[in-house]
């Protein structure tokens, strides 16, 4: 029996989110919450993939639902030749439409694992391409920027489909907490909003978007200096230009004044807003206490670290 398993973490869109859509630079980083996907073989003719977190099958027959993403990869595999019948299993940590990055973490273990279950050395540009494929069915026509941290991992600059790594060694004394306000949004709505305001007002919004372009730049310099205040200090000034393109809501503010009220030295929505999650950069020190003091603005709290590493798979034949 061949039995796969896979492995690729969650992000945290540090600045750029939305603007990225347009053509913008973005710095985005993975973090240590992962999505696992396990596949061996069965016997029949069909496939079964389970999500234990959706907690649905799909077992090759009707309609898949929410598993349509994976169906996708399992077909691209098919048209290139490849299929053999399989049993998937995938378990994330990382919470659904929570701006977490979790459907794109899925699709990139998935079509990881599915590539070693077939013995096939595809490459990362390869399966990030395919996961882009699912996630298209997700987000309509997503930048890109999910698939590409959650097949590479570290710290990426990314713009229009192109991306390079920044190299950060991430200082301990610092940590990220992830506020999830448990609202779920559609990543799709909030982009369309947020298009449609572009249309509505681009002489304004051009501006915006030509500061958001600079904030990316500065950022890059903080990162590597590993300048935390300033990081904190333009984390602050990525949500206000959030805020003004319309994407915050009322849960999202409390937690992220709060955060800052209590110490945090920077706190923005990350992806898409509109519900999701903010994230916090806080001194290890700091933590108990912020988290005391947002707690009851969110749903659930986590607390991270960016990590270096994308996806991984490994094999076990028995
Ligand atoms: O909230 P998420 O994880 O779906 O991130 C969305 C990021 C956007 O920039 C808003 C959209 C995109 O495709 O890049």
């Amino acid at each position: 029996m061949v039995e796969v398993v896979s492995k690729a973490p969650g992000k945290t869109i540090w600045f750029g989110e939305h603007f990225v859509v347009l053509g913008n630079p973005a710095i985005v980083s993975s973090i240590n919450l992962y999505t696992r996907v396990y596949i061996r073989d069965i016997s029949g003719k069909h496939f079964v993939i389970t999500s234990k977190n959706l907690n649905i099958t799909y077992d090759g027959k009707g309609d898949p639902g929410k598993l349509l993403p994976y169906v996708r990869i399992v077909e691209i595999f098919r048209d290139m030749g490849y299929y053999r019948p399989f049993y998937a299993e995938i378990n994330s940590r990382i919470p659904v439409s929570s701006g977490m990055g979790s459907s794109a973490s899925t699709a990139v273990a998935f079509a990881a694992g599915l590539a070693k279950y077939y013995g096939l050395e595809l490459g990362l540009d390869k399966i990030s391409k395919i996961a882009y494929e699912a996630e298209k069915i997700v987000h309509g026509k997503p930048s890109g920027i999910d698939n590409t941290i959650a097949t590479y991992g570290g710290f990426l600059y990314y713009k229009k489909g192109l991306f390079r790594r920044i190299r950060v060694r991430w200082p301990p004394d610092y940590l990220l907490l992830i506020a999830d306000t448990g609202i779920e949004r559609s990543t799709r709505i909030a982009v369309e909003k947020v298009l449609d305001r572009y249309r509505k007002r681009t002489r304004i919004m051009r501006k915006i978007y030509e500061a958001a372009k600079e904030l990316v730049e500065e950022a890059l310099k903080a990162l590597r200096k590993k300048d935390m205040s300033s990081l904190g200090e333009l984390m602050n000034i990525n949500h206000g230009l959030l805020v003004s393109i319309g994407v915050t809501i009322p849960e999202i503010e409390s937690i992220v004044q709060n955060s800052l009220k209590y110490g945090a030295l920077g706190a923005k929505i990350t992806g898409a807003g509109l519900g999701g999650s903010v994230m916090i950069l806080v001194e290890n020190k700091k933590k108990d206490r912020i988290i005391s003091r947002i707690k009851d603005y969110a749903s659930r709290i986590y607390t991270v670290k960016p990590t270096r590493y994308g996806v991984t798979t490994s094999t076990q034949q028995s």
